[in-house]
């Protein structure tokens, strides 16, 4: 809910802080933001940009979770937080470019973290995130933009499969904070990019993200994991439909091509976990998120 998370917001036009009142978040110059029938907010500024994920999209995600095929990825994320924070996670996870909020919640159940922020472009994203666990607080904002997130609000931040600015992603953490980043290898999806023909996204490098990184947080962790999973073509076809090449490719077409695929297909999840800790205060205890 909201109210988990309204102490770590505040006002996207620059004030620092916003008060849930009656039905919206409000500032203290009088700056409000209704909060949606569906219990999250849309604290976007500005015209919004394009790459927010679908109704559609969002809906063929949750599909693919909910049928376990993410499971294994939401295990490592939850195991790189519990091994930076092994006495548990004593405030807030953000989770940027959450999506279904299912990762986040997965994360607050096992570390007992107060709160859970999730953060994403797209509304049906927000909406969904906003269920998935009664700690979360779901907000609508972009990634590429200010955060409208308290400076040192954060315990931990997650980025799973999402845009990184690690600038403002350094300054919501606080001092020891740890931010964990997800994002697919080069197996990831075989054999289903090249027998479809699906967007190859290119894979990002770890090295650059070592390289981003640098000076802002240390390394502690970084794990690979894999997981064969037997999907049926309509599982497929969500696969594909939550992805990039949705937008790319006539319905009826794909729906074809998957159906000369063998059934079930096995497919590798294939991703990469990497750990960082940002600096503890300075004269402060060892870290602990
Ligand atoms: C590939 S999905 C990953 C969702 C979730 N992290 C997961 O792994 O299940 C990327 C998510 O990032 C969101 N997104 C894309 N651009 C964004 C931006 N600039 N700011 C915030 N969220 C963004 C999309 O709406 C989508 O929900
Ligand atoms: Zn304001």
């Amino acid at each position: 809910m909201l109210s988990h998370v309204v102490g770590d917001l505040r006002c996207p036009h620059g004030e620092p802080t916003l008060a849930l009142t009656d039905g919206a978040l409000a500032c203290p110059v009088g700056h409000r933001f209704d909060l949606a029938r569906q219990g999250y907010v849309n604290l976007l500024v500005g015209p919004a940009p394009a790459a927010a994920d679908t109704a559609a999209m969002v809906a063929a995600r949750e599909r693919v979770q909910a049928a376990g095929h993410h499971d294994a990825i939401t295990a490592g994320i939850v195991a790189a937080v519990r091994a930076s924070a092994p006495e548990g996670v004593h405030g807030t996870v953000v989770d940027v470019g959450a999506g279904t909020g299912r990762h986040l919640a997965a994360v607050l159940e096992a570390t007992d973290a107060p709160a859970g922020l999730a953060v994403d472009l797209s509304k049906y994203a927000a909406r969904r995130a906003a269920r998935a666990h009664e700690r979360i607080g779901a907000v609508v904002a972009d990634a590429w933009q200010d955060l409208p997130v308290r400076t040192g609000a954060a315990a931990a931040a997650l980025v799973v499969f999402a845009p990184r600015d690690v600038g403002e992603l350094h300054r919501i953490l606080r001092p020891g904070g740890v931010l964990v980043f997800v994002s697919p290898t080069v197996r990831h999806l075989d054999p289903l990019v090249s027998a479809l023909d699906l967007l190859r996204v290119p894979p990002s490098k770890d090295q650059a993200l070592d390289d981003d990184l640098s000076g802002v947080a240390v390394r502690v962790a970084r794990d690979t994991v894999e997981d064969v999973r037997h999907l049926t073509p309509d599982e497929v076809l969500s696969m594909v439909a939550m992805g990039p090449s949705a937008h790319h490719r006539d319905p009826d077409e794909l729906t074809r091509s998957i159906g000369r695929l063998p059934s079930p297909l096995p497919v590798t999840v294939s991703v990469s976990v990497s750990t960082y800790r940002v600096a503890p205060a300075a004269g402060g205890r060892p870290p602990s998120a």
